[in-house]
């Protein structure tokens, strides 16, 4: 909920990509095509989905899943 403030140390969602930097952000180009980026933090090939929310998922009752972004064609 929009109204969810964590206590320190609690609700840490990253436990995988660059721990040593102080935010992980990325930036992605694309002119055309199609690109799944990750929303669960656990993948191999981040800041794209390779597919691991799918255990993740089945293993712990999760709902996650990724971002596609698509270039709409003119
Ligand atoms: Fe994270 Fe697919 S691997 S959303």
């Amino acid at each position: 909920a929009a109204d969810y403030v964590p206590k320190e140390g609690e609700g840490k969602i990253n436990l995988l990509i660059d721990l040593e930097s102080p935010k992980v952000a990325n930036m992605e180009e694309m002119s055309s095509g199609k690109k799944v980026f990750c929303r669960c933090w656990l993948s191999g090939t981040f800041p794209l989905c390779d597919g691991t929310h799918v255990k993740h998922n089945a293993a712990c009752g999760d709902n996650v899943g990724p971002l596609i972004v698509t270039v709409k064609s003119e």
